[in-house]
C-alpha cells in the first residue's frame, strides 16, 4: 500500500528537521573528535572491553538493517532517505567502537578480526514485518541503546575515562536523535490510524528484544557483564513508559490493546 501524498510531506519535512539538526550540530569525526591521545592502560578493563565489544557486534550489523530498512521504506522519500542518514550514523559507532578497543589493546587485530567473522557469518532478519511496527520497534531500540550508552558516558566520567566518556557522549546523543525521529513518524502514524498504530505498538512492547539476541557470540553471558544491557524495570521506567507519555498513550491502553490483538490474533501479513 502506498502512503498518502500527506504522509509523504509530513515525512519529508520530519526527514529535513532531522538531516538540518544533524548536519549543523549533530556530526562528529571518529578520528578527530576523540581524544585517542588520552588512551591510557590503567584505564583498560575486560569489563569495558566485552560493553565495547557487544555494541561494536550490534553496530556491525548494519548492512542487514539498511538493506530490510530500505525495501520496507523505499517508496517514502523522508523515510528512506532517513534510513540512509541513520545507516551511515550507525556505521560510525560501529568504526568508532573497533578503533577503541584495537587502539585501546584490549583486543589484538586478529581477536578483532575474528569476532568481525563471527558477526558476519550471522544474518539479522527483520522482527517484525510492517513499516509502521518497524516504526515502533525503532522507537524502543533506540530508547534502549540511548539508555545504555548514557550509563556508560556517566561511567566513563567519574573514572575520568576520557576516551570513553566522549566516545559515548558522540553516540548517545545520535542515539537519542534516532529515537526522537522514530517518535515523531509514530505521532505522524497516530494522526492517520490511532487505534492501529497503538496495537501495533502494544504489539511489538510484548515481543521486543534487542537485536543482538542471538546474533553476537555469547550473547547471554555477555549480559551478565555490568553495563551491556539493563534491566526491564529500569527500560520500563526509563524507555517505555516515557514513550508512552510523548505519543499519548499508557500502560492501561497497552494492556487492553494487546489482550484484545490476542483474541482475534491472525498472522501477520508481510508489506510495506
Ligand atoms: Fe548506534
Ligand atoms: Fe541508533
Amino acid at each position: 500500500m502506498s502512503a498518502s501524498l500527506t504522509h509523504q510531506e509530513k515525512m519529508y519535512r520530519a526527514y529535513m528537521e532531522f538531516f538540518d539538526i544533524a548536519e549543523r550540530k549533530r556530526r562528529w569525526h571518529p578520528l578527530n573528535d576523540i581524544p585517542w591521545e588520552k588512551l591510557n592502560p590503567a584505564k583498560n578493563s575486560e569489563e569495558k572491553a566485552i560493553c565495547v565489544e557487544t555494541f561494536c557486534g550490534v553496530e556491525l550489523y548494519v548492512p542487514d538493517y539498511t538493506a530490510n530498512g530500505f525495501n520496507l521504506t523505499r517508496t517514502i522519500f523522508g523515510h528512506a532517505w532517513f534510513q540512509a542518514n541513520w545507516g551511515y550514523e550507525e556505521s560510525k559507532h560501529g568504526l568508532t567502537f573497533r578503533e577503541y578497543l584495537i587502539r585501546s589493546g584490549q583486543r589484538t587485530e586478529e581477536q578483532y578480526a575474528d569476532f568481525e567473522q563471527q558477526i558476519f557469518a550471522q544474518v539479522w532478519k527483520l522482527p517484525f514485518h510492517t513499516r509502521r511496527q518497524m516504526t515502533c520497534y525503532g522507537a524502543l531500540q533506540e530508547s534502549a541503546t540511548f539508555l545504555i550508552y548514557r550509563a556508560q558516558m556517566e561511567k566513563a566520567r567519574q573514572e575520568g575515562d576520557e576516551v570513553l566518556d566522549k566516545i559515548y557522549f558522540y553516540v548517545s546523543r545520535d542515539e537519542a536523535a534516532h529515537m526522537g525521529f522514530y517518535i515523531k513518524v509514530l505521532q505522524l502514524e497516530l494522526e492517520e490510524d490511532r487505534e492501529g498504530t497503538l496495537a501495533d505498538l502494544a504489539y511489538v512492547i510484548y515481543h521486543f528484544q534487542m537485536p543482538g539476541v542471538g546474533l553476537i557470540p555469547e550473547y547471554d553471558q555477555r549480559l551478565g557483564v555490568n553495563g551491556v544491557g539493563i534491566s526491564s524495570q529500569q527500560f520500563l521506567q526509563r524507555g517505555i513508559f516515557p514513550l508512552l507519555r510523548a505519543v499519548g498513550s499508557s500502560r492501561q491502553e497497552m494492556v487492553k490493546l494487546f489482550h484484545q490483538k490476542k483474541k482475534t490474533e491472525q498472522p501477520d501479513r508481510i508489506s510495506a
